[in-house]
């Protein structure tokens, strides 16, 4: 039952931090925002050596919309410039991208930057980079269920015949496994909406170090200590 002496397959990541981490440095928000973006480019480059196949990762929630305008914008310009720079590099590398998120409140430009990132590297399949943008849980397991009810209205599907695999269908995530290890940096102790439904069964770190300083090394210590844990899943182990 138990397979973490094989380390996780699926690494999910809340990034948090970056606000504090500038704030530090007295330096404004997005200057810590744009240090956890070369952050995220580490990590993906170390996931292969660490036997990742893949790796998710919460960019922006559905409740960040809360925040100042000029962060909002500053974090959306960084997305835009994320996928321009990188996308050669993670194409090079034989990293698949997906998104997942409500699209509809992303500008069509990014909307579009995203579909052709995604299109660019769908042959790809060294690691799975999914990145959650404009991203809840419940907002997620809402439209899915939106959706599932279409097609019992339309006929196409009974209702006898729902059950927990017929959801997990509809979610953005239905071309992923579950997350095996789920990190959060920042000292934060919550999950925040992130991937309500496929963490159920997850492991969880909740670190102190902020995400611009989530190191390599950091993050090859943290999904090390995920071999020393006992996945039960309800069962008793001899
Ligand atoms: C996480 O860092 C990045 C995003 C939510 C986009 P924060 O911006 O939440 O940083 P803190 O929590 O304020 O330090
Ligand atoms: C979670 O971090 C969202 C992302 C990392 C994108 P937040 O900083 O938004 O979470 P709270 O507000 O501390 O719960
Ligand atoms: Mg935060």
């Amino acid at each position: 039952m138990s397979d973490q002496k094989n380390g996780p397959r699926h690494v999910a990541c809340i990034m948090d931090g970056n606000g504090r981490w500038a704030q530090a440095r007295g330096r404004p928000r997005l200057f810590g925002h744009h240090a956890g973006a070369q952050r995220v480019r580490d990590v993906v480059k170390a996931c292969p050596d660490l036997g990742v196949e893949y790796l998710t990762i919460f960019a922006f929630s559905t409740e960040n919309w809360k925040r100042t305008q000029t962060e909002v914008a500053g974090l959306m310009k960084l997305f835009r410039r994320y996928i321009q720079s990188e996308a050669r590099e993670l194409l090079a590398a034989g990293v698949r991208v997906r998104f997942i998120g409500d699209r509809v409140r992303l500008s069509p430009k990014l909307s579009k930057m995203m579909d052709e990132l995604e299109l660019l590297t769908s042959r790809n399949d060294k690691l799975h980079l999914t990145i959650a943008l404009n991203y809840g849980g419940r907002d997620e397991i809402g439209r899915a269920t939106k959706r599932l009810a279409k097609e019992v209205a339309a006929g196409r599907l009974s209702p006898d015949d729902v059950d927990e695999t017929t959801l997990a269908r509809f979610l953005d995530t239905c071309f992923l496994p579950d997350p095996d290890l789920v990190i959060r940096t920042s000292g934060e102790a919550r999950i925040s909406n992130f991937l309500l439904w496929q963490s159920a069964y997850a492991e969880y770190e909740f670190i102190d170090t902020l995400w611009p300083d989530f190191t390599p090394a950091v993050f090859a210590e943290t999904v090390g200590r995920y071999g020393n844990r006992e996945r039960r899943f309800g069962a008793v182990t001899a």
